[in-house]
């Protein structure tokens, strides 16, 4: 069947890339003589039938932004058949023959449930998490990876001028990603992540203690956001290891920022791939980043799959932070 126009939309958190991959699937769709129809909130645009046409030049001077120019939303409504429907009677009225969905892992389940409905749906991962079983890479996560070792360097001139401790709680949903290998960056004595779940706070005060030795003075704990009890257990370490405790939480602060060369790479050529997809009729894909390569997979398939953790990596973090 032949495309004659495709949707576009960004749904869940926001991810830097996430307007890099927009103006890619934009431009390749276009250069194709395919319409584009921007899609507002995610599956909220979809349900409240708020969509625009993107033309080569509106997608213009984004590739250097954070967040995203189609605005994103969680839109629990999409779940249901109702709203469900609603966003695919939206799309017959607007002549929508794919979508191009970008963001997390629940994004993908939409976009399984539209392409099993008639409307071929491509994802691609977008996500500061790197939460995504199916894709080595998510884009935002290096910019966003960056970002968290940038405000850590900060927070240890501080600590490091009064001799303290500070506990720093990094998003990140339920995956320890971004925690662990900011904790490495940024020379963390203890890194704390919800894969790995050791007696934490013996673990982290074992930790203090061992380094206090060999006249350690200040020192930087990551916890995963997974975790919780962030400032419980700051406390709870000033009071065992006797040594001044903050903690911080670095929230949102990580999600935005203009996205790194990675992230704009990956994004581009991602959004290149998704369209070639619906330009041969084909749906219910995913673009993955496996081995280095940009493949697809079947969004079933993707959804099946578990996430590991780098053990060895948080062994090494570890091994050499004493
Ligand atoms: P992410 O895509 O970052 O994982 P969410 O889990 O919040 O973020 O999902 C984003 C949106 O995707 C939800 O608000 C909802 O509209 C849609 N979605 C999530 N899970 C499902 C599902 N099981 N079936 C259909 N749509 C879903
Ligand atoms: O998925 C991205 C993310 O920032 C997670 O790291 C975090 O758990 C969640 O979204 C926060 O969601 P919200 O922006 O709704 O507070």
């Amino acid at each position: 069947m032949g495309m004659k126009r495709i949707g576009v939309l960004t749904s869940g958190g926001d991810a830097p890339g996430m307007n890099a991959a927009v103006r890619a699937v934009v431009r390749t769709a276009c250069e194709q003589g395919i319409e584009v129809l921007g899609i507002e909130s995610g599956y909220r645009g979809l349900i409240e039938n708020r969509m625009r046409e993107l033309d080569i030049r509106s997608v213009s001077d984004i590739i250097h932004r954070g967040g995203t120019m189609l605005y994103s939303a969680r839109c629990p409504e999409f779940k249901e058949e109702e709203g469900m429907q609603t966003a695919i009677a939206n799309c017959k009225e607007r002549g929508i023959d794919g979508i191009v969905v970008i963001g997390g892992d629940g994004s993908f389940r939409g976009a399984r449930d539209l392409s099993l409905r008639g409307i071929p749906c491509i994802g691609i991962p977008g996500t500061i998490d790197n939460d995504i079983a199916s894709s080595d890479y998510t884009i935002g996560y290096d910019t966003c990876l960056n970002t968290i070792m940038q405000m850590v360097d900060r927070v240890r001139d501080t600590v490091e001028s009064h001799s303290r401790c500070v506990v720093v709680e990094v998003m990140g949903n339920r995956c320890g990603d971004l925690t662990l290998n900011s904790g490495i960056a940024v020379g963390a004595t203890a890194i704390v992540i919800p894969e790995i779940r050791d007696d934490i706070e013996k673990h982290v005060i074992q930790r203090i203690r061992r380094t206090q030795k060999t006249d350690k003075k200040h020192f930087i704990v990551m916890v995963a956001e997974g975790i919780g009890g962030t400032e419980a257990l700051a406390r709870k370490i000033e009071k065992e290891c006797k040594v001044e405790t903050r903690a911080v939480i670095l929230g949102h602060v990580q999600r935005g920022g203009s996205p790194t060369a990675r992230d704009r790479v990956v994004a581009s050529e991602m959004g290149y791939h998704a369209v070639q997809l619906l330009l041969q009729g084909i749906g219910n894909r995913v673009i993955v980043v496996r081995d280095d390569k940009i493949v697809d997979l079947d969004i079933y398939e993707a959804l099946k799959m578990e996430r590991s953790v780098n053990t060895e990596l948080y062994k090494i973090a570890h091994e050499i932070s004493i």
